[in-house]
C-alpha cells in the first residue's frame, strides 16, 4: 500500500537553500512528503524561483501590508490551514510570528537554527546576527538545530542537533556556509521522522522511535 504524503508548508525569506534540501529529498523518495504551498515575506527571495521551478505554489505575504503582526500572523496561519498543510517547516524565515501561529500549529511546525541551541538563539539571532555572536563568543564549536516551534524564540523542543567544529580562521561567512551543508542532511531527515510518526515529544525532550 501507498504511505501517505505528510502535507507540508514552507515558510522562507531568503536564498532557499534549506527549501532546496527538502525538495530534493523529496524528489528523490527520501522523504514521504508533499509542499502543498510556500510562503515569503519577501517578494525578491531566491527561493520562490526555486519553488516555481519545480511547479511548487507560491505566495507572498509581505507583513508591511498588514495593520500588525497579529493580523500579519493570522494570514500566514489561516493560508496554510486553507492549503491542507499538516506540517509547517520554517526554513530561514525571518520574521516572527505571534503565539497565535504556534497554538494553530501545536508540535506542528519546525524550524531550522544555525546554531547549537538553546545557545545563540533568541530574538535578533538569526542568518548571519548568529554566526558573529559565534565567533566573537570564542565558541569552539557551533551547528545547527531542527527544533519545534512553540510560543517562544528559537525555545521548542530539539529534534535534532549537528556539531560543526569553529575554526580559527573563520569569520561568519566561512563558518555560516559550513554549517549550512550540514543544514541541508538534518532538516530533510527531521522532517522524515516526523512524516513517519517516530518522534515522542516529552516536554523538552524529543526522542526519536528506532
Ligand atoms: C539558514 O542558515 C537558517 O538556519 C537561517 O537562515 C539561513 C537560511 O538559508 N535561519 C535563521 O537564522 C532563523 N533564525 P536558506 O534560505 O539558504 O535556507
Amino acid at each position: 500500500m501507498k504511505r501517505a504524503q505528510l502535507k507540508i508548508g514552507v515558510l522562507v525569506s531568503g536564498g532557499g537553500s534549506n527549501l532546496q534540501a527538502i525538495i530534493d529529498a523529496i524528489r528523490k523518495k527520501k522523504l514521504p512528503a508533499e509542499i502543498m504551498l510556500v510562503i515569503s515575506n519577501k517578494a525578491n527571495a531566491g527561493a520562490l524561483e526555486r519553488a516555481r521551478k519545480f511547479n511548487i505554489p507560491t505566495k507572498v505575504l509581505d507583513p508591511k501590508s498588514y495593520p500588525d503582526r497579529e493580523a500579519y500572523t493570522s494570514e500566514v496561519t489561516d493560508t496554510l490551514k486553507n492549503n491542507g498543510v499538516e506540517l509547517v517547516c520554517l526554513a530561514g524565515f525571518m520574521c516572527i510570528l505571534t503565539p497565535y501561529f504556534a497554538q494553530s500549529f501545536p508540535l506542528r511546525a519546525l524550524n531550522i537554527h544555525p546554531a547549537l541551541l538553546p545557545a545563540f538563539g533568541g530574538a535578533g539571532m538569526y542568518g548571519h546576527h548568529v554566526h558573529e555572536a559565534v565567533i566573537k563568543s570564542g565558541a569552539k564549536y557551533s551547528g545547527c538545530t531542527v527544533h519545534f516551534v512553540d510560543e517562544g524564540c528559537d525555545s521548542g523542543p530539539i529534534v535534532l542537533q549537528q556539531v560543526v567544529k569553529v575554526l580559527d580562521h573563520d569569520t561568519a561567512d566561512s563558518l555560516a556556509k559550513r554549517i549550512l551543508r550540514y543544514e541541508h542532511d538534518i532538516y530533510p531527515q527531521a522532517i522524515k521522522y516526523f512524516a513517519l510518526g517516530k518522534l515522542i515529544i516529552e516536554g523538552k525532550r524529543v526522542k526519536i522511535k528506532k
